[in-house]
């Protein structure tokens, strides 16, 4: 079942450039940075009420999120949604016609589970679910 939204992903170029943003113009605060090396990102963190912001820098040009700013430039790239049983999740928007980025959840940042359904299948928009590790 998802309970919430968790967080919104934003693609950016440079954290370094961004971080101020978020930090200056917002008055938010980073609380966590992090290398995701299986997704080939640096991730930043913020903060919003119970939802998090979580901005995107690719390291590598083979980077799926290089390849979205490429396309897309920088922007919104995911919703996340927190899920009770993230493996129901999946079954259940595969039953319902959904294709699925990965059949299996992976350990994405924060040490939580995550896996995505591919955007062509959901009007758009790259939709993550995620659920603690110990899910
Ligand atoms: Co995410």
């Amino acid at each position: 079942m998802i309970t919430r939204i968790d967080h919104l992903g934003i693609a950016v170029r440079s954290l370094d450039a961004t971080i101020p943003y978020y930090e200056q113009a917002l008055g938010l605060k980073c609380e966590h940075r992090e290398e995701v090396l299986s997704q080939k990102v640096r991730t930043a963190f913020f903060t919003v009420g119970e939802v998090h912001l979580e901005l995107l820098e690719p390291t590598s040009p083979d980077s799926p999120v290089a390849k979205f700013i490429e396309k897309n430039g920088e922007g919104v790239h995911h919703v996340a949604f927190a899920s009770s049983d993230i493996r129901a999740q999946l079954g259940q928007a595969a039953a319902a016609g959904c294709k699925l980025i990965h059949e299996q959840p992976f350990e994405g940042a924060a040490g939580k589970l995550v896996a995505f359904l591919h955007p062509k299948s959901t009007h758009g928009v790259l939709t993550e679910f995620c659920a603690p590790q110990a899910n």
